[in-house]
């Protein structure tokens, strides 16, 4: 691990096989950016960008929206599950957005690459996806937002749990948190 890692975000564990593949991995809550900002630092850096939810719904050939209403959650977690097995086994030096609740289905995600997790205050999420119905409308978790709220307080502790770094996403640096994380990635030797 470099020196710029030893902050108060960032897990201290000593086993970390991301540092063999080259991959970072974002993770957070619905809405928290992870696919525009995986595809602005894929861009800047020249990485191939992969989506688990697009990697899904490719293998399925199925909006992830059907197949949660045809097969249901499990069925889909054990798909998060197999997209996992195959990042670990095929994936090299990309960017990776995985769903929301990958990291609830897949309990090592340092397996996968050096973990981002981006930390969006709920409140400041649903405002930024309610500018943009499509994308409520695709995320069947979204439909009953107190529900909602309380998947978000559970699940906050998990993605803590699986980090390897934290930015926290507010109103204040929405703008600013893509150069943050590029100035922090040209620093660490995972992603050499
Ligand atoms: C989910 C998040 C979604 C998608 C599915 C379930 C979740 O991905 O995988 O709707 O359980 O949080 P995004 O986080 O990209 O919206």
């Amino acid at each position: 691990m470099s020196n710029v890692l030893n902050d108060s975000s960032v897990n201290d564990s000593s086993v970390n096989d991301s540092s063999v593949n080259g991959n970072i991995i974002f993770i957070g809550f619905m809405g928290s950016g992870k696919t525009t900002l995986g595809r602005k630092i894929a861009k800047h850096f020249g990485r191939l960008f992969l989506d688990t939810d697009l990697l899904i719904e490719s293998r399925e050939n199925m909006e992830i929206l059907d197949i949660f209403k045809q097969h249901g959650e499990k069925y889909f977690r054990n798909l998060e599950r197999e997209i996992s097995e195959l990042i670990q086994n095929s994936i090299r030096n990309s960017i990776i957005a995985v769903g929301g609740g990958f990291p609830t289905a897949v309990s090592s995600l340092q397996k996968l690459g050096f973990v981002i997790y981006l930390d969006i205050d709920f409140d400041f999420m649903i405002s930024e996806v309610k500018k943009h119905p499509a994308e409520l409308e695709k995320r069947p978790l979204l439909e009953n937002l107190d529900e909602a709220k309380k998947i978000y307080d559970f699940r906050k502790k998990i993605y803590k749990s699986q980090a390897d770094k934290i930015f926290t996403i507010n109103h204040n640096n929405y703008e600013t948190v893509v150069d943050e994380v590029i100035n922090f990635l040209k620093n660490i030797k995972e992603f050499e």
